[in-house]
């Protein structure tokens, strides 16, 4: 799997130019997080990924083919893109017909939709809710239908916004599984999030905006080391790298453990 962005500009009908070129390539399978401030740019850059949006100049290309070839239609069974707010996203009276719905409209076989609706559904914390209306989730169960009715499509590429935004422990922990199994199985999960304790834990590389501009892309440790420069978009390491940062420590711990190892370490080659 490969991601182009070249150069990529993006000015709303508004005036407001919300991407003032942006490049980076993702290759392979390893989870992405674009962090940054409200307002960096961080979804309209993402919904270039699949042709919600078009490029005001510059582009996008997957795996070789620019974006404004295809329409989003046929982007989406390649690049599926989860809401940041479920109700923009669900319109059907149960947790079952929006799973569905996705493939059935592109031609998936019925008897394949059936095949991945339990696993998905149970991934997803919802086996025992398929009947229910959406209406009637909770906000944690309302964002994790999202995501499976998008999973539902087997896509390449997923795209999460904001996914942990009101989410509990068991919901962030569920959500660290989905990343995990969509990995396992060769899929590429670009994710948005202002909680860099999940980012830390869950992404190797983190693309940080500001202003709609690239302030820092990196190796997940590299980008926490550097608290100064991440104070521009307004992100702040995970607690315990703040701490393992201010006890002089070079590389930012992402656990207590990781902490306790350094410090074990550090002490051994005083001794
Ligand atoms: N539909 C829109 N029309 C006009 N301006 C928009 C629209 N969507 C976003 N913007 C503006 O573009 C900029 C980037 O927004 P966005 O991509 O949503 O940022 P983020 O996801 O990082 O919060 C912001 O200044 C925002 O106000
Ligand atoms: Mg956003």
């Amino acid at each position: 799997m490969r991601i182009e962005i070249r150069d990529l500009r993006h000015t709303y009908p508004t005036g407001e130019e919300a991407l003032k070129g942006v490049s980076f390539t993702i290759e392979g399978v390893t989870p992405v997080a674009v962090v940054g401030q409200n307002g960096s740019g961080k979804t309209t850059l993402v919904k270039h990924f699949n042709r919600i949006l078009s490029p005001t100049s510059g582009a996008v290309l997957i795996d070789g083919v620019e974006t404004t070839k295809q329409s989003t239609a046929k982007w989406s069974k390649r690049v599926g893109y989860v809401f940041q707010n479920p109700d923009d996203q669900l319109f059907l009276n149960s947790v079952r017909k929006e799973f569905e719905f996705g493939p059935e409209r592109v031609g998936v076989p019925a008897a394949d939709i059936q095949k991945r609706l339990p696993e998905i559904a149970e991934l997803c914390g919802l086996g025992d809710k398929l009947d229910s209306h959406t209406f009637d989730l909770t906000a944690t169960q309302k964002k994790f239908c999202a995501i499976g009715s998008v999973m539902m499509m087997d896509p390449d590429v997923i795209i999460f916004d904001e996914p942990t935004c009101g989410q509990d422990v068991e919901g962030s922990r569920r959500l660290s599984e989905i990343i995990g199994h969509l990995e396992k199985r060769g899929k590429l999960c670009v994710t948005i999030s202002h909680d860099m304790k999940f980012v830390a834990a869950n992404f190797p590389r983190v693309v940080a905006l500001c202003h709609g501009r690239v302030l820092i892309d990196g190796d997940s440790r590299e980008v926490f080391a550097k608290p100064e420069l991440l104070k521009k978009s307004f992100v702040s390491p995970p607690p315990i790298s703040r701490v393992s940062l201010g006890m002089g420590f070079e590389k930012p711990a992402f656990s207590v453990d990781e902490l306790v190892e350094t410090m074990k370490a550090r002490r051994r080659k005083m001794a």
